[in-house]
């Protein structure tokens, strides 16, 4: 059976142009009305205004599909708000959320001012809060949701000069983590992506050669799968690029047990076990952060 989104609400933040737009198409395309939301559409947030979402609401129109454009900034509590009452002014509900708007400011480490830190945690990780909150309380009365957060590799592995960047789409995995449980119960799904496309923001940054095979629309098909009925994972990292899609995961190896709860541990024993300790053989991921510490039962007695 085709993947549809008949009689779905989705929000999809930053869509006015790059992956964003993409993915409300695809949806818009596939059934789900649309509040395609974007402030500007300029790389470094600016530009409101400038209608970026009417473009893709018209788009999505003139392909016969049903949207609505949202111009609040993410970065609010009163913006998310706003964002979450489009979808249930317009459509009565919200069903799917696309947490993707983004900006950059990139700067080595040591010349990154707090502004520059302060401007990239407010729309991607207080983002991420002030829009999911309110979205996830529609998705709750309705016993259903599907949630997809926006990482990086940037954060995941790191990228130079992308310090503030690096850490607010790293914080989207811990957010994931905790959400994930909590909203269980309501049947919403939180998965987290960290897509790869040659859109404004990686311009000029990805070589020519590699950029032009680096199409955002291959992005897609994951999101979009995500956000489907299909989907029943929930607490996952998926990385893509140019049609290659993986499964990334925080895990932790087995490790080693030293002592005996009462002695002391010193420095030499975990510098002689240290190989031990870094192995990634047989390395799992955890549901929640009690699970883990099953690897330290023959210390515990359990
Ligand atoms: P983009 O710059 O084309 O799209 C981001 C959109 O977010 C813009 O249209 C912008 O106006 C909007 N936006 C910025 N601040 C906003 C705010 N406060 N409220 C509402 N909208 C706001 O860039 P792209 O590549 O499409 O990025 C989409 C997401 O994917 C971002 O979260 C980005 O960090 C992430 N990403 C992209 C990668 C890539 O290779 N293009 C790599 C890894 C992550």
């Amino acid at each position: 059976m085709d993947i549809n989104f008949n009689g779905r609400v989705a929000i999809v933040t930053g869509a006015g142009g790059g992956l964003g737009r993409e993915y409300s198409l695809d949806l818009a395309k596939r059934g789900a009305k649309v509040i395609v939301n974007d402030l500007g559409g300029k790389l470094d947030g600016t530009g409101s205004g400038t209608s970026a979402a009417d473009q893709v609401v018209a788009e999505i129109k003139a392909a016969g599909g049903e949207a609505v454009a949202n111009y609040d900034s993410v970065s609010t509590m009163e913006g998310g708000r706003n964002i979450v009452k489009t979808a249930v002014d317009k459509y009565g509900k919200v069903d799917i959320l696309i947490n993707n708007a983004g900006i950059l400011r990139d700067k080595s480490f040591l010349k990154m001012t707090e502004q520059d830190w302060d401007q990239v945690m407010a729309v991607h990780l207080r983002g991420a809060f002030c829009v999911t909150q309110p979205a996830a309380a529609v998705m709750k009365e309705n016993s259903y949701g599907r949630i997809v957060l926006t990482a990086s590799t940037s954060g995941i592995y790191g990228n130079f000069g992308q310090a503030n960047y690096g850490a607010a789409k790293m914080a989207q995995v811990g957010f994931m983590n905790v959400i994930k449980q909590e909203l269980a119960k309501y049947n919403v799904k939180v998965n987290t992506v960290a897509p790869n496309a040659d859109t404004q923001m990686t311009r000029g940054i990805i070589p020519e050669e590699f950029a032009k095979k680096m199409k955002p629309k291959f992005n897609v098909p994951m999101v979009v799968y995500l956000c489907s009925e299909a989907n029943q994972d929930s607490g996952m990292i998926f990385t893509m690029s140019a049609g290659w899609f993986a499964r990334t995961a925080v895990v932790s190896g087995e490790g080693v047990c030293l002592g005996d709860t009462e002695r002391d541990i010193t420095a030499e024993e975990v510098r002689d076990q240290i190989d031990k300790i870094k192995s990634l053989d047989n390395a799992k991921p955890f549901w929640n952060s009690g699970e883990v510490y099953a690897l330290s039962a023959p210390l515990m007695g359990l």
